[in-house]
């Protein structure tokens, strides 16, 4: 897999709904940049006290749901996973996850409510606008929306990257909330430098860059308390391979 690397943040102008009515050699212009290691950053996609009752219906549900073993399929369920430093891991990680799947209702309705930038990332990957927002599969691929929690004292990824092709050209993170400080999540430069690109968001904020420039999250520092909030939450907008998928790669750690 080829890589790129990070070239710095690019403000957006526009917030996401506004860009998805612009000509598409606009939107496009997008697509250029994060291609040459730019991040696109949107803020105040989302208000503070609704990233807040998202966190706590989140922790709501990992506090009461037990890990399952789901494999992705046409009309899954929703599943939690606990991914607590298992060696079976392609990518050393701690982080506690819900996904949802488009079929499936939720109380927050997550789909229809983040449905523009599942659209944004259809027209980047030069598909269909509105592909998995009428809640099928396409080619073996699924969108799936993933609360990714990190907690403090426990939480971080290895370097990492990911799959790039039709299913999904760019990665979308809505930053719920970041530790304090903030320096988790970052990108690696040429020089192999990291880039605490979230040092300079807020809870709200919504970017997207390339799947392939190097990235991860480093150990979120503090004393791990499993029944605290405290670490960084962000809400993922993936679009994955169901089991049936041969054609699409796993993550390569770094
Ligand atoms: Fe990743």
């Amino acid at each position: 897999m080829s890589k790129i690397f990070s070239t710095g943040i690019y403000e957006s102008n526009h917030r996401v709904d506004e860009l998805l009515k612009k000509d598409r050699d606009i939107i496009l212009s997008y697509l250029e940049k994060i291609k040459s290691g730019k991040v696109i950053l949107f803020r105040n996609e989302e208000n503070i006290d609704f990233c807040n009752k998202l966190i706590r219906y989140f922790h709501s549900i990992l506090a009461c749901t037990f890990e399952k073993m789901v494999p992705i399929t046409y009309k899954c369920e929703n599943y939690v996973r606990f991914s607590h430093n298992d060696p079976r891991a392609i990518v050393p990680l701690y982080c506690d996850s819900v996904s949802f799947f488009p079929w499936n209702r939720d109380k927050m309705d997550l789909f229809s409510k983040y449905s523009k930038f599942y659209q944004l990332k259809n027209i980047f990957s030069g598909a269909n606008q509105f592909r998995y927002i009428d809640a099928n599969i396409s080619e073996n691929t699924t969108a799936r929306i993933a609360a990714h929690f990190y907690p403090v004292g426990t939480g971080h990824l290895g370097c990492h990257l990911d799959p790039v092709g039709d299913h999904q050209e760019v990665t979308c993170t809505l930053l719920l909330s970041k530790p304090n400080p903030s320096n988790g999540y970052y990108l690696l430069n040429e020089n192999n430098d990291k880039i605490y690109i979230e040092d300079k968001m807020q809870p709200g904020d919504f970017y997207i860059g390339s799947p392939i420039i190097p990235h991860g999250v480093d150990l979120i520092q503090g004393n791990y308390d499993p029944e605290s909030l405290d670490g960084r939450w962000a809400l993922l907008f993936p679009v994955n391979k169901t089991i049936e998928n041969e054609k699409i790669g796993d993550s390569i750690k770094i």
